[in-house]
């Protein structure tokens, strides 16, 4: 079988995971935990960083920092997996959506300001799949109306936004380190902001508010979370890190090679790299149009067929019980790409040969039936 993504492990990952627990350190206090926060900061050129359990929490602790609940409206994508907009949801704020652009699958900027009302407190953009949105536009919206932007940066960790990092542009960024990102700690999260105090504040929240009094006792002024990462997966996270630039290099490589083989086929449509940004294409997605031999959930089965796992695009999150009741613009494109793309198998042991073999079975089936 040809995975979707699976992770790359080839560094220290077993040595520093053996050094927590040749010395004990394995859980939410170590070297590694600062160690990867400071890394992970000097990475994404951002001022600080907070880790978390996972990207859900890092969404979740960047909306209580900023102040947003009950009662905010918050405009996301409905084209998104649906983390962002639960994390919305458990504020109690309320996910406004916003339909996404068709050649980058992301935000589209164009569509917010008619869905802004006196509730609306934050934007969140979903970079999905590797191509960052429009953040020049989306800053000067949230500058105009007053709003924090939150970028939920999960798939688009390495792209870049006109020279500066995809996570960085708004007031937080989140990441994420499940098994099938760019770079893994098997689960985790990172949350990064340029304003320290937003940091700072993330910090305390998601360390259970914790003050240790002169007499060590623990006190907490405020209602906090265990979003903590223990010291083990930092380790990990810390190896991983060490080879994110050959990671990054290997998936812009293997997305140049598929838009080379996929390039000619009649009916699909390669994605985008704008020229204001540098993709790190997370997930290789294509959209199948209606010219092309077969429809998308066929190509699915007959790609199962040859051993080679792919997805569809996500399916929208207007339509799922707990958010139909949601405000929402028009979702054109949203429901049209959803019907249509399909993600490529994209791991970073990926082959040419791999490549080719996903190319060929594409380029037969788009002759017709
Ligand atoms: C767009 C998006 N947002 C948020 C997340 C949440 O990350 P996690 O699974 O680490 O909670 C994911 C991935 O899992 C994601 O794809």
């Amino acid at each position: 079988m040809i995975p979707l993504s699976i992770p790359e492990i080839r560094g220290n990952e077993w040595k520093y995971v053996k050094d927590c627990i040749d010395t004990g350190w394995v859980s939410s206090v170590g070297s590694y935990v600062d160690l990867f926060e400071i890394k992970f900061a000097e990475y994404v050129k951002a001022k600080k960083a907070v880790v978390t359990m996972n990207g859900t929490a890092a969404i979740q602790l960047a909306l209580v920092t900023l102040g947003v609940g009950e009662g905010d409206e918050v405009i996301v994508p409905s084209l998104t997996f649906i983390s962002p907009v639960n994390a919305i949801k458990y504020v109690g704020a309320t996910p406004v959506f916003v339909d996404v652009c068709r050649d980058t699958y992301v935000m589209d900027a164009e569509k917010i300001e008619e869905l802004i009302t006196p509730k609306t407190k934050a934007i969140l953009p979903v970079h999905i799949y590797g191509h960052p949105a429009d953040m020049d536009m989306i800053m000067d919206i949230a500058r105009r109306h007053n709003l924090f932007v939150i970028e939920d940066a999960t798939e688009a960790l390495g792209s870049e936004y006109k020279g500066g990092m995809v996570g960085t542009v708004g007031h937080i960024g989140c990441y994420s380190f499940n098994g099938n990102k760019l770079i893994t700690t098997g689960a985790g999260g990172m949350l990064v902001s340029n304003n320290e105090e937003y940091a700072d504040r993330a910090k305390f929240l998601s360390t259970q508010t914790k003050v240790v009094l002169e007499n060590k006792a623990f006190y907490h002024p405020e209602v906090g979370y265990n979003f903590r990462m223990p010291n083990l997966l930092a380790a990990f996270g810390v190896a991983q890190l060490e080879n994110i630039e050959e990671f990054l290099k290997v998936k812009r490589s293997n997305a140049k090679y598929y838009n080379k083989q996929l390039n000619e086929v009649k009916g699909i449509t390669i994605p985008v790299e704008k020229e204001w940004v540098k993709n790190c294409f997370w997930l290789y997605s294509v959209v199948v149009e209606d010219e092309y031999g077969i429809a998308r959930d066929e190509l699915i089965i007959r790609l199962k067929e040859k051993g080679i796992e792919s997805r569809p695009f996500f399916m929208p999150i207007h339509d799922m019980p707990p958010y139909k009741m949601c405000k929402r613009g028009n979702l054109d494109v949203t429901n049209d790409l959803y019907n249509k793309g399909i993600n490529l198998p994209s791991s970073v042991g990926l082959t040419h040969e791999d490549i080719n073999l996903v190319s060929e079975v594409i380029k037969e089936l788009g002759k017709g039936k």
